[in-house]
């Protein structure tokens, strides 16, 4: 499982991209819906996915759309377009569809866009006509009639037979419906223990819990930050980013010691990921060789593995799936 452990936007796209290239990953499964984007930079393009998992890059994988996700059919549609995973990609049949007339409510809604700061893309509406029991699943949207499969059943089966299953988790711990800086988060729980629920799989099925971190905070949308910076200082330091599905600038602060060991915590993460580590260290760009990590890069990994107490699996160097240097134990 890959899960975000700050407020999203963390990288999980690349690190679930690196994965899938270089592990025997059989099916990979995209939980959460289209207010996450995730950013994928592989062989010079760039894919912003909201729907389609971002291990679509190995093009040995077969893809999933979990039953406790939801997808809106013109931006899966599309997605799968621009990716050209149609022939190997399935939505469980129980997994939610969000329609405009969501977006629209959101969009009516002055708490949402001023208080929380939604990115207003009809999801969390969605979530109310799932509790009510009102939301139409993709088993009753004729547009998805090819695509359906009981994900969840394939899961289990695949586990059962030792092939490996990869769970894409969205957004971040602390968006967290339960977990999270409520009620600045999203609508849903964004934990590992979250994201299993979603494709039907139970927690003792689970191997390895990766928490992806960046090398600096960010987050969108209102909520507390603890040492924020101005939007200025984070250009700055090179740290300005601007949302994937809303274009807004980010908030930014330096990385936060005691809010990733909570997330470690609530994920029971065996390991981390930490990305654009060469925001922090520019010597260490599009750095792959793991023999060539400079001193005080070193130190700093060992610190953040001293207060998060798992290891680093890997640390991401640039902007490339590649682009990364891999400390765990060769497969
Ligand atoms: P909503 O889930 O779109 O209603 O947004 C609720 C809060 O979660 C807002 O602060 C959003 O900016 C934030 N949020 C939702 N999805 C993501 C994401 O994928 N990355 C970062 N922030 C997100």
């Amino acid at each position: 499982m890959v899960v975000g452990g700050f407020f999203g936007d963390e990288g999980k796209g690349r690190v679930v991209a690196y994965l899938a290239l270089r592990r025997n990953i059989r099916l990979a499964i995209r939980c959460g819906a289209i207010n996450a984007g995730h950013t994928v930079v592989y062989g010079g393009r760039t894919w912003r996915l909201r729907s389609v998992p971002s291990a679509f890059v190995n093009p040995s994988v077969e893809l999933g759309i979990a039953a406790g996700g939801l997808v809106k059919v013109d931006v899966l549609y599309k997605e799968i377009e621009e990716t050209g995973c149609a022939g190997r990609l399935c939505v469980d049949e129980r997994a939610g569809v969000i329609e405009e007339e969501h977006a629209l409510r959101e969009r009516s809604s002055d708490y949402l866009a001023k208080t929380v700061g939604s990115t207003l893309q009809g999801v969390g509406e969605a979530m109310v006509d799932r509790v009510r029991r009102v939301l139409r699943l993709a088993r009753d949207v004729p547009e998805l009639k090819s695509y359906l499969c009981d994900l969840s059943g394939i899961a289990n089966e695949y586990l059962d037979e030792g092939h490996e299953v990869l769970i894409e988790g969205t957004q971040g711990t602390f968006l967290s419906l339960y977990h999270g800086t409520y009620p600045y988060v999203t609508s849903r729980d964004t934990t590992a223990s979250a994201f299993l629920s979603e494709v039907g799989v139970g927690p003792k099925r689970v191997g390895d819990v990766i928490v992806v971190f960046k090398s600096y905070v960010t987050r969108v949308g209102a909520g507390p930050l603890r040492g924020e910076m101005s939007f200025e200082e984070a250009a700055r330091l090179g740290w300005a980013e601007y949302g994937t599905v809303t274009g807004r600038p980010r908030r930014v602060a330096p990385f936060d010691f005691e809010l990733a060991r909570r997330a470690v915590v609530l994920n029971s993460a065996t390991a981390a990921a930490i990305t654009k580590v060469d925001a922090l260290f520019p010597e260490v760009r599009g750095l792959r060789d793991p023999s060539k990590l400079p001193r005080r890069v070193k130190d700093w990994v060992e610190q953040v593995e001293s207060v998060l107490k798992v290891p680093v699996l890997m640390l991401g160097t640039g902007e490339e799936v590649e682009d990364a240097v891999y400390l765990g134990e060769e497969e």
